[in-house]
């Protein structure tokens, strides 16, 4: 199988690091002994090989609300119980008989392929660069490792409204708005179809989730009128040495929800919450996979913990996944909801701006930074 290289073989033998590695280009991609110590993951955050699939993310059936014009009220209740208790012991599951068209996700999946599928030039035509963080880029850094991937950022609001910088004494407000990518043709299209799809399904799931918490189904909608939530197309290409790299390091996501379409070549490990064990979430074809985000678990008081993944990378074949992130709009206090606290279960968390949380994240993502980027830990209270 895969050659386990230590540490040390790397240092060795790293005489010319390789950066500006183009992934399009297969004569040119690193080999064995050429390792970009950019992508090399510590010790102990590498992924082992052997793979724990037992006792999976759970898996939910939504047609209790999608498939019937009078609502069965037991079994939506049913729904919510098994949504809070997914959420809570998990922060993870998989949702079928969710309302979005297949064939939909299809083209949109060929449209990814084939994006990703052009030169390296090409697909820089559409790069992202310092002011808008949409569009094409190679370079994304988590927890200041490389992540071994190339992605494409859109944005579901064109234009998005956010901070200029994440100082807290600076109300300048920009816009944020999204690249027309000349290839394939009717991407931006397809794209735009495709979010109208996200935006319903993340509203029911929020519903739920709010009346899992004893909360009114839409007592979250507000906060997303003028939303900053966007979706990415991920690639992930063979990677030569899948026990030092990773396709995304271990993270949080930092939103309210996230919902993931993967392809079936696998690589997602979710941190089972029972023992901290890196498990995999094996692909089921038509199956979306949801994530609770940071400001859920800060929403909920901890109720719900926004839960550590991470992506491993293959050794043969390519991947892509494309998640759409649930983001509220840029002016939300995001602090633990009034109902949800009490004497006996005080505030854990002070509040924060969303929008200053975000830019801080997106200028800290794109580069390799010197200090750890903001965490919701950071508005722990003690
Ligand atoms: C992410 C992420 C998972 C995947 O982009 O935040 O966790 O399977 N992606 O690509
Ligand atoms: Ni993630």
């Amino acid at each position: 199988m895969f050659l386990k290289q230590p540490l040390k073989y790397i240092r060795e033998h790293t005489t010319k690091p390789i950066f500006n590695i183009d992934f399009t280009n297969t004569n040119n991609r690193t080999t064995m002994g050429e390792v970009d110590p950019a992508f090399v993951q510590e010790q102990e955050h590498r992924p082992k090989l052997s793979i724990i699939e037992a006792k999976g993310i759970p898996e939910i059936d939504l047609s209790p609300i999608f498939n019937h014009d009078v609502p069965d009220q037991s079994a939506v209740d049913a729904l919510v119980k098994e949504i809070g208790s997914a959420s809570k012991e998990w922060g993870f599951f998989q949702v079928t008989n969710h309302g979005v068209p297949l064939s939909l996700r299809q083209r949109l999946e060929e449209a990814s392929r084939l994006f990703f599928a052009q030169s390296l030039e090409d697909k820089k035509k559409v790069a992202r660069d310092e002011i808008n963080p949409t569009g094409y880029y190679d370079t994304e850094h988590t927890k200041n490792v490389r992540d071994w991937k190339e992605v494409f950022d859109f944005l579901s609001q064109d234009p998005t409204f956010v901070p200029l910088n994440s100082d807290e004494d600076d109300h300048q407000v920009i816009q944020w708005s999204n690249p027309s990518p000349p290839y394939p043709p009717q991407f931006r299209a397809i794209v735009e179809e495709y979010l109208e799809e996200m935006e319903k399904l993340a509203y029911k799931l929020l519903e739920l989730i709010a009346l899992s918490l004893g909360l009114e189904a839409k007592r979250f909608e507000k906060f997303f009128k003028l939303q900053t939530s966007f979706i990415r197309f991920n690639h992930y290409p063979p990677c030569p040495y899948p026990h030092l790299a990773l396709g995304v390091g271990r993270h949080k996501d930092a939103g309210a929800l996230t919902i993931l379409a993967q392809d079936e070549v696998g690589g997602l490990e979710v941190k089972r919450k029972s023992d901290q064990e890196w498990v995999l979430v094996k692909p089921t074809p038509d199956a979306y996979i949801i994530n609770v985000g940071d400001i859920i678990q800060v929403w909920s008081n901890d109720a719900y913990e926004s839960v550590e993944h991470r992506v491993m990378v293959n050794s043969q074949r390519e991947r892509f996944s494309i998640p759409f992130f649930f983001f509220p709009a840029h002016d939300t206090e995001v602090k633990p909801l009034e109902e949800l606290i009490n004497d006996e279960n005080p505030s854990k968390y002070r509040p924060y701006n969303w929008g200053k949380f975000l830019v801080n994240r997106k200028s800290s993502n794109f580069q390799k930074k010197k200090a750890e980027n903001v965490q919701i830990y950071h508005y722990k209270i003690a």
